[in-house]
């Protein structure tokens, strides 16, 4: 089996920031609500800028930082669930645009969590040799797919994309990955659907939004993290204690302070930049690795986890 490890990082935002303040003057919310159940103060929308804009950005980025050519890359994987279209995915037209003519390229959707499933994939495929170097991109447009006269939703996401580089190592850095998904709970945290209408049948085409049973979130996230945390130090040379940053999915400080206190571990042990970016879903995690890079130290023991929509979580054991 080959090693793997990261070898480059890079991320991308729209230009516009928005506010608490700037979203209460438009819907019944507050910095002080938003603050306090949430921690975030603001939030990147998107003017204009596309998920693949995004993509490309963030990948350009991660290719300078990794120092390699865009046709040494073999596998592309976009995790997302708010393409600019279905076809062709957001990674072909990555793909496309920056060069990389000899990559496999293909998107997949696991929400929050969808990071930690394609650098699975990218992992797996290095390991066994039929890749050698992988692009793993979250990226995400929520903002399109957000009732923004829903408060109990509209606050809480933003838009974004990361990315990583895995490539195949000497010495593997990719300690272990963990990944579980639960359909059955699918119904607490849904996106948008696409009804029957064809010949047969004519269904209602208005457009569908993202819902969410918050409190059953809040829930399912904080017993899952600290499930996913353990999971992934199971059968390793490593414990709790070996951990010197967690960087978990950006979804809200009361969920990574829960998660914290239930292991307890110190707080300061987590990253985190969802009081800028909100829960950018399955960007969140890269950017969040991708803003925390200049804090960490070679050979530093890190766990990246996510939880999202499917319902889905994994996590990620790797060294700097
Ligand atoms: N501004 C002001 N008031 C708001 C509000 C907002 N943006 N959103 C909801 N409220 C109101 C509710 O209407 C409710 O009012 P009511 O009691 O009069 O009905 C009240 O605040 C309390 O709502 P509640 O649901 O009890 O709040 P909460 O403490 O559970 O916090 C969340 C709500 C959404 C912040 C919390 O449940 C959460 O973080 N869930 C997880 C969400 C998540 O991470 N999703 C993404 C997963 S990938």
């Amino acid at each position: 089996m080959n090693g793997v490890r990261i070898s480059g990082l890079g991320s991308a935002k729209p230009e516009n920031l928005v506010s608490n303040t700037d979203l209460s003057k438009f819907v019944d919310t507050s910095d002080e609500w938003i603050t306090t159940r949430t921690g975030i103060k603001s939030r990147y929308i998107s003017s204009g800028e596309t998920a693949v804009e995004l993509a490309v950005d963030a990948a350009k980025v991660a290719i300078s930082d990794a120092n390699v050519n865009p046709s040494e890359i073999d596998l592309i994987i976009v995790a997302t669930i708010s393409p600019d279209q279905m076809m062709p995915s957001t990674a072909c037209c990555v793909q496309s645009i920056i060069g990389a003519k000899n990559a496999t390229a293909f998107d997949i959707s696991a929400a929050c969590s969808g990071f930690v499933f394609a650098s699975k994939i990218a992992v797996d495929a290095i390991r066994i040799g039929s890749a050698k170097k992988a692009l793993v991109i979250g990226a995400e447009i929520l903002s399109k797919s957000i009732d923004w006269t829903d408060r109990n939703t509209c606050v809480l996401f933003g838009d974004g994309a990361g990315a990583v580089i895995y490539e195949k190592s000497d010495v593997n850095k990719i300690i272990n990955i963990y990944t579980g998904s639960d359909g059955t709970l699918g119904q607490v945290l849904t996106l948008d659907h696409t009804p029957i209408n064809n010949c047969l049948v004519t269904t209602d085409l208005s457009t569908s939004y993202l819902k969410m049973d918050g409190r059953e979130v809040y829930k399912f996230a904080t017993s899952v993290v600290p499930l996913c945390i353990n999971k992934v130090l199971e059968g390793t040379d490593y414990s709790l204690s070996s951990i010197k940053k967690f960087i978990l999915h950006q979804a809200n400080e009361r969920i990574l302070n829960s998660v914290a206190k239930k292991l307890g571990i110190d707080d300061k042990l987590l990253f985190k930049n969802l009081f800028e970016y909100g829960n950018t879903s399955a960007a969140s995690i890269p950017i969040a690795l991708d803003d925390a890079k200049s804090s960490l130290c070679k050979g530093d023991i890190i766990i990246l986890a996510g939880f999202g929509g499917g319902l889905t979580w994994g996590s990620i054991l790797f060294e700097w």
